[in-house]
């Protein structure tokens, strides 16, 4: 599903650079639950990003579905970003002037559905994350873990094969935290929808299939 290998992504800051990650390998398998913690500054956003298409790497290759990503044009990269991968952001990054419904369907806009086709993926998707009742609510009206919910449902309705997901409890108590994961890890077994998120949250030995740590941009697990 992915294959990671020897990636090295250096920033440059003004005079200085920065080696975010320095030759970092991984393959993640189809419906894998993959967990990569360390500290801050480690890397982690780093590495999700650039397996997201978000950003290039400075050396080395990723591979998504057998397609090497770092030589494919920005067309094709977006294009592998709304048919295959789902985002789900720490701060929810939801659009303020829309509703929960507007939100999901977003990414459903440039696939060419019908209104009808549409509505029934988001309909069905606010079930599945328990917000059928929150529909027309913007997201100041929801609570954290509701609005986590809604970027869930968004960053599934595209039908992604990998969901990358950057701190996604991070902002929530850790009560809200665990049923987030729960929910995640649900729809991992449920959809065989593969998963890779940075997190600290201390109990994710119990969800995770694969847990690496990040540490001074070298990978361990
Ligand atoms: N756009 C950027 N420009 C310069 N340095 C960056 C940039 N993004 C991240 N860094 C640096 O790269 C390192 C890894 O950052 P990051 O991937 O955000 O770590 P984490 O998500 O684990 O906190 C840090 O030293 C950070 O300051
Ligand atoms: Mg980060």
């Amino acid at each position: 599903m992915v294959k990671v290998e020897q990636v090295v992504k250096t920033y440059q800051l003004g005079k200085q650079q920065v080696q975010a990650l320095k030759g970092v390998s991984l393959e993640v398998q189809a419906a894998e639950f993959v967990a990569i913690t360390g500290t801050s500054g480690s890397g982690k956003s780093t590495l999700l990003h650039l397996i997201g298409c978000l950003d290039l790497p400075t050396a080395g290759h990723i591979h998504i579905l057998d397609k090497r990503t770092d030589t494919l044009s920005d067309k094709q990269q977006s294009w592998l970003r709304n048919q295959f991968l789902g985002f789900i952001f720490q701060s929810f990054n939801l659009i303020p002037v829309l509703t929960a419904f507007e939100n999901i369907e977003y990414p459903l806009l440039l696939q060419g559905l019908s209104p009808k086709q549409r509505q029934q993926r988001v309909n069905g998707l606010l079930e599945r994350v328990g917000l059928s009742e929150h529909s027309h609510h913007r997201p100041d009206y929801l609570s954290g873990g509701q609005r986590q919910r809604v970027a869930i449902a968004r960053a599934l309705v595209t039908k992604p094969k990998l969901v990358l997901a950057d701190e996604p409890t991070a902002n929530l108590d850790s009560k809200t935290g665990t049923e987030i994961l729960d929910l995640m890890k649900d729809i991992c077994l449920q959809e065989k929808t593969s998963f890779v998120f940075s997190t600290h949250d201390p109990k994710i030995s119990h969800y995770a299939s694969t847990i690496y740590t990040l540490k001074d941009g070298v990978l361990r697990q």
